[in-house]
């Protein structure tokens, strides 16, 4: 793990030509449109990882490339078990000494969750890197060549060993932690709200402006195994709102769920019916966080006022669906009480 911010800048790869494995998962990265012109009515997931190699040639002054196909998917549709098949092909291939580097290819719709497991499942300090495209490959001026090339950039870099997983997007180096999908159609889609980027990359320089401080990889508890398939605890997300009701929570209860993350309003405030079916969760044993719906900045923990009266974990600067993953995780880890969850969430 690398805690220090660092500024570090090179145009040098690590190797004269280091290994570079490129999964690819889907995503509009992949997509094709019946026309040009077309960038919101086509199909994702469609293209393969040889053609969307084939679209930048330059990669081959970067680095070996050793390709794959992982799934074909819309990422809306990621599910636990292609979660689990990519952390352990990521971890074999990091495993092996000749691979230097992996760049995953993935939608962006579900990319930032996916970014946060890998995060905190990855066993390895190697650099992994996430990119996609929010304009399909037949599109005039397609994002989705650069970023691939870009991405290969960072992860063939040396300074980006240790950051845990980065993702490359529109010439930004995002940490996982604290990237988040913030337009449905710009190009510029993603940002790390609050705290910035870690750097940029551009034309084959890469810099980093400031270090991951928060665990990750190899110095995380959580492990994706084989038996990680379909061993899932089931973890849903409930939001408040004006006029909101317990109705969702009892069902999520009554169906059975091991944790609930309610994405509050503002500084995860919850609305007192909510807030009542929500408690009664925690008596029946379900983990519940607080986290926000305002998408920046952090749900304060309101310790014995009330957070710790009512059982309520809360997510820091997780947004919802990453607070989601970690519960899942914490769980899986055999994690239980709002205590010791807690501290899980203060860690990472
Ligand atoms: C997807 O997430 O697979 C589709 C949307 C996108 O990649 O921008």
């Amino acid at each position: 793990m690398n805690t220090s911010p660092s500024s570090s800048s090179s145009a040098i790869p690590l190797s004269a030509l280091p290994r570079i494995a490129v999964l690819a998962t889907g995503g509009t990265i992949a997509g094709s449109a019946q026309d040009a012109t077309s960038t919101a009515g086509y199909q994702a997931g469609v293209v393969g990882v040889g053609q969307l190699l084939a679209a930048v040639p330059a990669l081959s002054t970067l680095a070996h490339i050793q390709a794959e196909q992982i799934a074909s998917i819309d990422s809306k549709d990621m599910s636990f078990a292609l979660w689990a098949k990519l952390a352990l092909r990521v971890n074999a291939l990091l495993a092996t000494g000749d691979i230097e580097g992996v760049v995953i290819t993935h939608g962006t719709d579900t990319l930032e969750e996916t970014a946060y497991l890998l995060h905190l499942t990855v066993k390895s300090t190697k650099p992994v890197v996430l990119t996609a495209a929010m304009r399909p490959s037949s599109a005039l001026s397609a994002d989705g060549p650069l970023n691939l090339l870009n991405a290969v950039s960072v992860a063939a870099n040396r300074a980006a060993h240790g950051q845990g997983v980065l993702v490359a997007f529109n010439n930004r180096i995002h940490s996982a932690r604290d990237v988040v999908k913030t337009s449905t159609f710009a190009v510029d889609a993603f940002q790390s709200p609050e705290v910035g980027a870690l750097g940029w990359v551009q034309d084959g320089r890469v810099e980093f402006q400031r270090g991951v401080v928060r665990p990750h990889t190899v110095a995380c508890e959580f492990a994706i195994d084989a038996a990680s398939t379909g061993a899932w605890p089931a973890v849903e997300i409930v939001t408040s709102y004006a006029g909101a009701t317990r109705v969702i929570v009892d069902a999520l209860v009554q169906a059975g769920v091991r944790g609930i993350v309610v994405a509050g309003t503002g500084n995860g405030s919850i609305h007192a019916a909510l807030q009542q079916g929500l408690a009664d969760a925690v008596a029946r044993g379900v983990a519940v966080v607080r986290a926000s719906r305002v998408g920046s900045g952090h749900v304060m923990h309101n310790g014995a006022a009330s957070d710790d009266a009512l059982g309520f974990i809360t997510a820091n600067s997780l947004n919802p669906y990453k607070a989601r993953v970690l519960l899942m995780l914490a769980l899986a880890a055999g994690g239980t009480g709002p205590a010791a969850l807690q501290q899980a969430f203060d860690l990472y």
